[in-house]
């Protein structure tokens, strides 16, 4: 199965990011693209700390990245990684993009050309949404 044009070119900037993470006590680069769907894409990686909990995920920089530079409304993420196996994006990464995007498409793809599909609901069946804060 080949990827589709919108997701060719968000698989460019993940692994473009890949290439900027930071990981140097996990050793586990990530890079991540999120399309806006005003087609605009916008890419984060991660960045470790030695003060490990301090590190953050390269899908929640570019959600960041792409809400400082006025997007909000999202329809693809690609997660790139250099790992055997394509890997969905962490559950604190699924919580953070559900905000935006409940339906997101969620690929992942490998250094080595592997990939997998998902759609986010799936991953995360059950958000906590804006919505969940309606009796406050
Ligand atoms: N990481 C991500 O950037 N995204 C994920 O979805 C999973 C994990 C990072 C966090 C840490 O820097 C490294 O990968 C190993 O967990």
């Amino acid at each position: 199965m080949t990827l589709s044009r919108e997701a060719t070119d968000a698989s460019a900037a993940a692994l473009a990011a890949l290439q900027h993470a930071y990981a140097p006590y996990s050793h586990f680069k990530v890079g991540a693209a999120l399309r806006a769907t005003d087609g605009t894409v916008v890419a984060g990686c991660n960045v470790e700390n030695a003060a490990f909990p301090a590190g953050t995920c390269a899908e929640r920089g570019a959600l960041a990245a792409a809400v400082a530079t006025g997007h909000r409304d999202f329809d693809l993420i690609v997660v790139a990684t250099d790992a055997a196996e394509p890997t969905p994006p962490c559950g604190m990464c699924r919580q953070a993009l559900a905000e935006f995007a409940p339906s997101l498409r969620v690929i992942a793809i490998t250094m080595a050309g592997k990939h997998a599909e998902w759609v986010l609901s799936e991953l995360l069946p059950q958000p906590f949404t804006p919505a969940s804060l309606s009796n406050t």
